[in-house]
């Protein structure tokens, strides 16, 4: 299976993921970025791995004008999700099903692109960035999201998967926080042919109401499930007393830090 394949999502895995990660933590992240960013009137926007597209909805309520939006993402049940989510707006709207390796767009058609939480499930970074340098005008802006610390919360859960699943579960859980090297990801822009214009961080407090739920809306679903409900609800307990300094009146709130590059096409 190529890496690629590795990443295909059923409908019922895109659906889970709006229902559940998306409020406690993608949305809260988009709202934040869409605020900081200085989103031209007018703009043509790129969202690369869009997924059921909480930047991209983000982006359309902040634009000021009359825009373009594209979201694009590998898998169409992402974009399926996302297309179904999006209101009608003044601005224009595309959904495109592609790798952002190979993205049918046109050379230097956008004044920004967008990564939120994408790039470390590139096989092929470079490719990627060289990408959409391609698809960026001269001097357009990319904005990029990715987990700068593994979570309190991912933490727990890798733990208590290791303990009860498996090795490989626990490093699925784990997956998501593999490209936190800001030094690295700095290099990577360079050599793609972009300049940091701006980097710091964005820390946001993610809620977990429903513990079970949100652990059961996660890829590692079918690895726990394939064990059976008596190790889910071990698994569940374990995270939830890893947790317990978090905990406010039964809910835990826990804190998640995201890197937040601006780098300009040269
Ligand atoms: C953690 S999700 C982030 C989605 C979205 N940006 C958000 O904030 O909710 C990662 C996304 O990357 C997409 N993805 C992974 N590999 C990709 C590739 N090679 N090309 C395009 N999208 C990809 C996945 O389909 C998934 O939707």
């Amino acid at each position: 299976m190529s890496p690629i394949d590795a990443f295909r999502l059923s409908e019922a895995a895109a659906r889970k993921y709006q229902d559940h990660s998306v409020p406690a933590m993608f949305a809260p992240l988009a709202d934040a970025t869409a605020k900081r960013l200085n989103l031209p009137a007018n703009g043509h926007i790129l969202d690369v791995a869009c997924g059921t597209g909480a930047l991209t909805r983000a982006i359309l309520e902040h634009l000021p004008g009359q825009g373009r939006v594209v979201g694009a993402d590998l898998n169409q049940s992402m974009i399926d999700v996302a297309r179904s989510m999006t209101k009608r707006t003044v601005h224009s709207v595309e959904w495109v099903a592609s790798d952002v390796t190979a993205l049918p767009l046109d050379d230097q058609s956008f004044d920004l692109a967008c990564i939120q939480q994408g790039l470390q499930f590139f096989p092929d970074k470079p490719a990627a960035l060289a990408e959409i340098h391609r698809v960026l005008k001269p001097s357009g802006h990319l904005s990029l999201t990715c987990w700068r610390a593994i979570s309190p919360f991912n933490n727990a859960l890798a733990e208590a998967l290791a303990t009860f699943v498996s090795d490989s579960a626990a490093q699925k859980a784990r997956a998501p926080f593999s490209f936190r090297d800001g030094d690295v990801i700095t290099s990577l822009l360079q050599d793609a042919g972009f300049s940091v214009a701006t980097h710091d961080g964005i820390i946001l407090q993610r809620r977990f109401e429903d513990l079970r739920a949100q652990v059961l809306a996660l890829p590692v679903e079918q690895d726990m499930r394939a064990k059976g409900e008596a190790v889910i609800d071990q698994v569940i307990d374990d995270i939830a007393a890893r947790l317990a300094p978090y905990s406010q009146d039964g809910v835990f709130i826990v804190p998640q830090e995201a890197h937040f590059f601006v780098a300009t096409r040269a």
